[in-house]
């Protein structure tokens, strides 16, 4: 844009003229300026209102707004950096590029992986989905440990190709996401951009990649969408999404299958059931009611059609660690390499839940005796906008695969989770987030 303005509009003849005159060429070489500074900015707002047209239509600003952000990496000490976050440090250790680590659950798990002494990198584009101090916050906790986060998309081939050449991950724990149910109405194309395009970004470098490396990721226990046979088991159908998140993440496990059978990648898809626990995502339920019980504001309180029940599948994040780790743990290695197929290679489905649903209502409850305030309950039908009335999970093929046992009930969780919050966030009373 800035090249068809002329680089020295106010370029004209300027007469010296003879001292005498000096009044009078002031004024008129001040009308010439004023005449040429009204076509320069003349020429400024022509440009400015048309450069928009030229350009297609938007309806993704507020996408493009979230994503790809252009942040420095490379040189040497960045290199040195990766390299040494990246590195195995007990025997037998995995080295993982964890994608979303800045997230919820990618904190815990980056840290989880870094304790045992498996090399740890992660990757995160600390969008503003939620509040992003909250990511910095989870950032310096894994700093402090020695992981360090790249700040990077996973829809950018040449970021992912440059990690790939300066370490050879073993393992990828892709838990990058565009989470949120009711969130997909308002910006379906994020779901699409990080879900499935990313998705498909990442998995191009992962088959790439010589050796590939197993690929573990975040699918969602939202894939049962409005089946009403519980325990939700891998096996039972997943072909009716109630949420256009749910079927991005379903989307997710019918490419996974695609590259596990093209490319030989050996794949796990996890179906996490509501993680709760501390360091958790300000959008879900258990994280505003503690908010806005302290803040003494009502809470929405949703009953399913003839007052039937909603109750969730809570899963603390502790229980959902050691599933992701033993994940990883048994997943065998990919067979291709250069791009091509060597043979078949594992491709996995895992529940990961509690097994005891808990309804809504109770969870509030718990909240109340912990925080010691009396919620302000608003009873309402809950919206067809995505959210499901009830989930279950049965684990029996993760308890028999890799000895997955959650170990926490709610209350006890729960208690963990107000502990950290008030020790985060005060007792609520002052400031917002
Ligand atoms: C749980 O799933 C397993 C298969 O993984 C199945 O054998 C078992 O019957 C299921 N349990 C229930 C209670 O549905």
């Amino acid at each position: 844009m800035n090249n068809n303005i002329p680089s020295t509009p106010g370029k004209f003849k300027m007469d010296k003229p003879p001292y005498i005159h000096r009044f009078r060429w002031h004024y008129s070489s001040l009308a010439k300026l004023t005449f040429w500074s009204v076509v320069f900015l003349g020429l400024i707002v022509v440009f400015f209102f048309k450069s928009p047209s030229t350009s297609p239509p938007s309806p993704n600003s507020d996408l493009s707004r979230r994503s790809l952000k252009t942040t420095s990496w490379g040189g040497p000490a960045w290199e040195k950096r990766v390299r040494s976050s990246a590195r195995i440090r007990s025997p037998n250790g995995l080295s993982v590029l964890v994608t979303g680590a800045a997230g919820f659950v990618g904190t815990h798990v980056a840290a989880a992986l870094k304790r045992r002494g498996d090399g740890v990198l992660g990757l995160d584009n600390f969008n503003d989905y939620y509040d992003p101090s909250l990511k910095r916050a989870r950032q310096a906790l894994l700093e402090r440990s020695g992981v360090y986060i790249v700040e990077g998309d996973i829809n950018d081939v040449a970021l992912l190709n440059k990690l790939f050449e300066v370490n050879p991950f073993t393992h990828v724990m892709h838990l990058a996401a565009q989470a949120g149910v009711r969130y997909a109405m308002e910006n379906p194309n994020s779901y699409v951009h990080s879900n499935i395009a990313g998705f498909v970004t990442l998995l191009e470098i992962c088959k790439n990649a010589n050796p590939q490396p197993a690929v573990i990721w975040a699918s969602s226990s939202s894939v049962y969408g409005l089946n009403t046979k519980v325990p939700f088991s891998e096996k039972d159908r997943t072909d009716q999404p109630a949420s256009l998140y749910a079927a991005t993440k379903k989307a997710g496990e019918e490419i996974a299958h695609t590259y596990n059978h093209i490319y030989g990648l050996s794949l796990t898809g996890l179906r996490f059931f509501t993680v709760y626990g501390p360091w958790g995502r300000p959008d879900m339920a258990y994280f505003f009611f503690t908010r806005d019980i302290l803040k003494g504001r009502s809470i929405p309180i949703f009953e399913a059609a003839n007052h039937g029940t909603v109750a969730r599948d809570f899963t603390y994040i502790d229980d959902i660690v050691k599933g992701c780790l033993g994940a990883l743990d048994t997943a065998e290695k990919s067979t291709g390499s250069g791009g091509k197929k060597k043979g078949d290679a594992q491709l996995r489905v895992f529940n990961l839940g509690n097994t005891s649903p808990v309804p809504v209502s109770e969870l509030v409850s718990i909240l109340e005796r912990l925080l010691k305030v009396k919620a302000k309950r608003k009873v309402m039908k809950l919206p067809r906008n995505g959210d499901v009335p009830f989930t279950h999970a049965n684990i029996s093929f993760a308890r028999r695969e890799f000895g997955y046992k959650p170990t926490t009930d709610l209350q006890t969780g729960l208690k963990k989770f107000v502990r950290w919050y008030v020790g985060y966030y005060g007792s609520g009373k002052k400031g917002d987030h």
